[in-house]
């Protein structure tokens, strides 16, 4: 699209129309517009020099064409999933729908656990694009590259009796969890159609006539919300009795509003290119490589990881923090055989037409070699666990698969979910 747009404003004259074009548009700006149509013309700053941005010759500040050749390798641009339009996923998966939230208020969003809530918009987005530029900034209005909204953002668990917490950090982290937070847009705890509610996790429920009666495959936090939860320091299901839930120090700097989602996924771009930056990649293939390369720019900074530098090796990874990633691998994959061990889950469950059952599924991906464990439960086929809250156990493994850093964002944390679900099975 940006090349499209180069070559517009080599032809002076077209440049011209659309600058006449576009400024007719400047009285309507700003968050009170009514609809999103209206707030994505939000006008020019007064001033402004389009060559700053647009003449990549004369552009030596913003780099926007580089910018924009590295959102397109962003799983943002390339993961395509802004087919996902509807009222209730627009919101983070389109820029119509984002900037619909964005003219009504963050602020306004509230969270019911039993009905469509929280991040939703008033209308499908039929013509819908993916997130850009204009989703996250606002460059003509402001004549820079600020992150449209930094106001902090709650964040909700499934888990009952835990509190909503606040994710409250850098300016560009507060943005990002606009999008990355848990969704209330479906749920598998109302019930709807043929499908009937399953249960809460609430680790509070240990009496054996306690029943956790779960119909659904995705029984989880929703995939959307598991990596900021996890820095947080929430989300997963925390078994009574252990003391162990303790929280990496990145959380503490969050909680200081000195690390942010930006400074590990926007870091200084690699040579290989296809990472860091606008990219927000961490893990990404190098070009004609089918293994993954991680860019760990982000943490070898000073005041991080300078003086003791995370070695990000597959073959010989440092012990202090790549080699963690090791154990949290291994953990999971333990965790998820314990769970397809019928010898294992038959104490715990009840049997389907008299056979035990597994609780859960296991797919691999061919590329970075993760497993994909997904609840072995379905409306004509729930699993019923008991005592109830043996079923955090299968919350925690799908809770650290989509936090999806292999421990790297809170290892204290996820390492704690995954030991004591293994300890909580083994009894
Ligand atoms: C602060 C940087 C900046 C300045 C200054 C700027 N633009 Fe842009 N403009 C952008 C970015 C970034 C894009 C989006 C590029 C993309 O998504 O491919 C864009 C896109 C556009 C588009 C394409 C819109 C579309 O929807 O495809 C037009 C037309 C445009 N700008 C005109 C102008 C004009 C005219 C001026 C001067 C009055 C100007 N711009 C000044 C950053 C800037
Ligand atoms: C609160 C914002 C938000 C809403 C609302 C939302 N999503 Fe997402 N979705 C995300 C984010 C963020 C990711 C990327 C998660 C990641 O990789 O950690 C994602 C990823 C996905 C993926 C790919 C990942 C996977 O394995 O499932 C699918 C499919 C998806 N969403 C479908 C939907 C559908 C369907 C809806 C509406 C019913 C929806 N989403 C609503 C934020 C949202
Ligand atoms: C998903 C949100 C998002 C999208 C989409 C996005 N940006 Fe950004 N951008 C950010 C954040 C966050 C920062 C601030 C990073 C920081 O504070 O370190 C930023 C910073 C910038 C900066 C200033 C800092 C720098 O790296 O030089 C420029 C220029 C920029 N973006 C251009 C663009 C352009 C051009 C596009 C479209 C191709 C774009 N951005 C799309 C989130 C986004
Ligand atoms: C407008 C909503 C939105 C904002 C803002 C946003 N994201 Fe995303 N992000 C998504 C969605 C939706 C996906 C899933 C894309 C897909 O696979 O379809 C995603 C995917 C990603 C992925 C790739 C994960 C994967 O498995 O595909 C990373 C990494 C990521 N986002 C990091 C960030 C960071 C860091 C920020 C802030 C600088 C940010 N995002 C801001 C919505 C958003
Ligand atoms: C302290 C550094 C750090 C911070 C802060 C951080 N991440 Fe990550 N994140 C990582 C690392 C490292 C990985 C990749 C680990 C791997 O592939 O095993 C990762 C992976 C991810 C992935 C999966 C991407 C993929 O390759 O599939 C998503 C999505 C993600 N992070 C989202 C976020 C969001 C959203 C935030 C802020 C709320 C955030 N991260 C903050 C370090 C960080």
């Amino acid at each position: 699209m940006m090349k499209k747009i180069f070559c517009s404003f080599t032809i002076f004259g077209i440049g011209l129309f659309i600058i006449t074009a576009m400024t007719g548009c400047e009285g309507r700006t700003g968050p009170e517009g009514k609809d999103a149509s209206e707030s994505a013309l939000e006008g020019f700053a007064p001033g402004i020099k389009c060559a700053t941005c647009h003449n990549p010759d004369l552009d030596t500040t913003y780099r926007v064409l580089a910018k924009e050749v590295q959102y397109e390798a962003s799983g943002h641009f390339d993961g395509g999933d802004f087919s996902h339009n509807s009222y209730d996923c627009a919101g983070c998966h389109t820029n119509e729908g984002f900037l619909e939230r964005y003219s009504r208020g963050f602020g306004n969003e509230t969270f019911n656990l039993t009905a469509p809530s929280g991040p939703i918009c008033n209308q499908g987005y039929p013509n819908a694009s993916p997130p850009g530029c204009f989703t996250c900034h606002s460059p003509h209005s402001r004549a820079n590259f600020t992150v449209r909204d930094s106001s902090a953002v709650n964040i909700f668990t499934l888990i009952a009796g835990r509190t909503t917490q606040q994710w409250n950090s850098s300016n560009a982290s507060n943005l990002c969890v606009k999008c990355h937070q848990p969704r209330m847009t479906s749920t598998f705890m109302w019930a709807s159609g043929t499908t009937p509610a399953s249960w809460q996790p609430d680790p509070s429920k240990t009496n054996t006539t306690d029943t956790a009666k779960i119909y659904t495959s995705r029984w989880n936090n929703h995939v959307s919300g598991e990596p900021t939860q996890t820095l947080l320091g929430t989300g997963g299901f925390e078994f009574t009795g252990y003391s162990n839930y303790q929280s990496s120090y990145h959380t503490t700097l969050i909680n200081n509003k000195a690390l942010g989602c930006e400074d590990c996924h926007m870091a200084t771009v690699n040579s290989s290119n296809q990472n860091g930056g606008h990219t927000f990649w961490v893990r990404y293939l190098a070009s004609g490589s089918t293994s993954p390369s991680y860019n760990v720019n982000g943490c070898n900074v000073s005041g991080c990881h300078s003086s003791n530098p995370v070695v990000a090796s597959a073959t010989a990874p440092d012990a202090a923090h790549w080699g963690k990633r090791a154990t949290i691998i291994a953990k999971i994959a333990e965790l998820g055989k314990l769970m397809m061990d019928t010898t294992i889950t038959q104490k715990w469950s009840l049997p389907q037409s008299g056979k035990a059952v597994p609780w859960v599924t296991v797919t691999t991906s061919t590329v970075i070699g993760d497993s994909s464990w997904a609840a072995n439960a379905s409306t004509t086929k729930p699993l019923v666990i008991t005592p109830a809250f043996k079923a955090g156990a299968l919350w925690n493994l799908q809770q650290v698969q989509y936090e999806k850093s292999h421990g790297m964002h809170n290892y204290k944390y996820v390492l704690a979910l995954l030991q004591n679900s293994i300890d909580e099975l083994k009894k």
